[in-house]
């Protein structure tokens, strides 16, 4: 009888095609939804390939596999896993830092333009066939260039950012928990202080880790320390935002609009944001485009292999 004696890896999704291709290359793959006990023919398994969207708490931990060598994420975020329980078990989590930067970082600047120029809003009635004609004052919206880009989280992805709005000419600050090397600001101003920081801009795009740490970051107080008319983007986590407060903020017109890519509790949005047109909303795609996914994936399985070769990959999320 002949056996296939490559080792078992759990996947919870599926995968783009290069990827699952190059994983059905080098593994058995098995496929598990975490919200199921794993399935018998899993109890072998070295490797799990996880994804934002599966909940690995402490329960869902302790039902994998006792063999298994280690757990990746397909993503930068790795709040849906328990690291405690992961350390516990001594199970090294691997992610994929930096290769999806460019795409979330484009995604942040196609919300804030969507959001600060109606797009949303003048698509959904052109569909609705309520295009009347061209006006002077018809979808008057907030010119982007030249204003003051406020960053919340100067991470990779805050840096890329900062980077492609120089091309619309935006000043940029940002506020952090620690200040960056002056050589990687390329001008962005710094604030300590989270109070000069939002009175000092016109737009906020959130882009820092999800965690107790940010959680609620966007309450009411820093809502109303905006400037009138300001515009909010979240590619980050849906956690970082109080949505009562931002859907009170936009309703009352504090808030002029707001480009949203993440939720709390997705799928589910939040239905107050449904019910408002300047608001923006998309399905947590920011790293979505086919050459990041791709990367993503393959980052994510150097991750695995190196682990199972008994290396330290440079993707290992440090506990
Ligand atoms: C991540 O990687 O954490 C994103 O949210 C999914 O691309």
């Amino acid at each position: 009888m002949v056996t296939d004696s490559k080792p078992i890896l759990l996947i919870t999704r599926s995968l783009p095609p290069r990827v699952e291709a190059r994983a059905a290359a080098a593994y058995q793959l098995q496929r598990w939804d975490p919200a199921t006990p794993p399935p018998a023919a899993s109890a072998g398994a070295q490797a799990l390939l996880c994804t934002p969207a599966d909940r690995m708490d402490a329960a869902a931990i302790a039902s994998l596999p006792a063999v298994l060598r280690v757990l990746a994420t397909y993503s930068v975020g790795y709040e849906h896993i328990d690291l405690a329980a992961c350390a516990a078990r001594a199970l090294p989590v691997v992610n994929t830092p930096g290769v999806l930067s460019d795409a979330t970082a484009e995604f942040t600047m196609l919300l804030l333009l969507a959001a600060a120029r109606r797009a949303g809003e003048g698509e959904r009635l052109l569909r609705a066939g309520s295009w009347g004609a061209w006006t002077t004052a018809g979808f008057l919206g907030t010119q982007v260039s030249g204003k003051r880009l406020g960053i919340f989280g100067m991470g990779r992805i805050g840096q890329v950012v900062a980077r492609m709005a120089s091309g619309f000419n935006l000043a940029v600050h940002y506020h952090n928990r620690s200040r960056l090397d002056p050589a990687l600001e390329h001008g962005a101003v710094y604030h300590a202080q989270d109070a000069s920081f939002l009175a000092a801009i016109d737009f906020l795009a959130l882009c820092a880790p999800g965690g107790p740490a940010t959680r609620h970051w966007l309450n009411p107080g820093r809502l109303a320390a905006l400037r009138p008319g300001a515009v909010v983007v979240n590619t980050a986590r849906g956690s970082l935002v109080d949505d009562a407060a931002l859907i009170a903020a936009l309703t009352s017109g504090h808030i002029a609009a707001a480009g949203l890519d993440v939720f709390p509790d997705e799928p589910r949005v939040p239905a107050g944001y449904l019910a408002l047109e300047n608001v923006v909303l998309a399905p947590h795609i920011g790293s979505a485009t086919w050459e990041t996914r791709d990367a993503m994936g393959f980052l994510a399985l150097d991750g695995i292999a190196a682990v199972l070769a008994g290396e330290a990959p440079g993707n290992l999320v440090r506990v």
